[in-house]
């Protein structure tokens, strides 16, 4: 089964809209011409529409929000819509990204009827899973994650699931330079696309693409990407640098 790859930029609260134009300037000529990877940037709210603008000559890269409401409209102060998010170009939306499940107290339930609004709309999840360094210690990696995918796509259908793609991504390597071994990596994603055969079945498992991020680099993502279990990356702080995240982009490719 060949499952083509999927590299994502989230920029996180970074990157005015000014900002973004000068990164795309600088990343679309980067970019290598012959890529055959799906290239995906998660500029935040405010910038979706200069990076939509800057992408109209560039349809090879596709857009993507970080978050957006479980709700369709209405009295939602602050709140962001999947057809607003549509109506501005995106394709993807990250969703329970770990950052908003500590600090913005989204659990599995939020985060299912987001995958549910998501879905309904024609966004595709990106949906982010991963466990704590005390949970991994503590022996619970299995049922931490099990969990995390059990609830997050409660009732969402095979074919809906095989479309939508999976963030595995170490709480413990986020951020913190320190990557999960590639080793460490492929165990626990071979272990994801178990669960997602016991909730779908072999076949469905083996076309749901499975990303690994936490502190990927342009240094390691070659041999990140060379596990049969890791089919692309979300990518943080690396991925502010145009020629960083190319160069990740590149790896191991074409
Ligand atoms: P870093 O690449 O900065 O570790 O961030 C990973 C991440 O959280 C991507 O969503």
């Amino acid at each position: 089964m060949i499952r083509n790859p999927i590299i994502a930029a989230n920029w996180k609260m970074n990157m005015t809209p000014t900002e973004t134009e000068k990164f795309f300037s600088v990343f679309l000529k980067e970019l290598p011409t012959s890529n055959l990877r799906d290239v995906v940037i998660a500029p935040p709210f405010v910038s979706l529409a200069k990076a939509a603008d800057m992408l109209m000559q560039a349809d090879s890269v596709k857009l993507s929000a970080q978050n957006m409401s479980q709700e369709a409209s209405g009295a939602f102060t602050g709140e962001i819509s999947a057809a607003m998010l549509l109506d501005l170009g995106c394709r993807y939306v990250i969703l329970g990204h770990s950052e908003r499940r500590s600090l913005y107290g989204e659990d599995d339930v939020v985060i299912n009827k987001k995958v549910h609004a998501a879905l309904a709309a024609g966004l595709i999840p990106i949906l982010c899973i991963g466990e704590s360094l005390e949970q991994r210690d503590g022996g619970q990696l299995e049922s931490v994650l099990s969990t995390q995918l059990e609830g997050s796509l409660a009732n969402v259908s095979t074919d809906a699931a095989k479309g939508i793609i999976i963030a595995y991504e170490p709480v413990w390597a986020i951020g913190t330079g320190r990557t999960a071994s590639p080793e460490q990596a492929q165990e626990t994603q071979a272990y994801v696309r178990s669960v997602l055969s016991r909730l779908y079945g072999a076949a469905a498992s083996e076309v749901i693409r499975i990303q690994y991020g936490g502190s990927v680099k342009p240094g390691n993502a070659a041999e990140l990407i060379s596990q049969p279990d890791i089919d692309g990356f979300l990518v943080g702080g690396a991925s502010l640098d145009p020629v960083s995240f190319a160069e990740i982009v590149r790896a191991g490719c074409c």
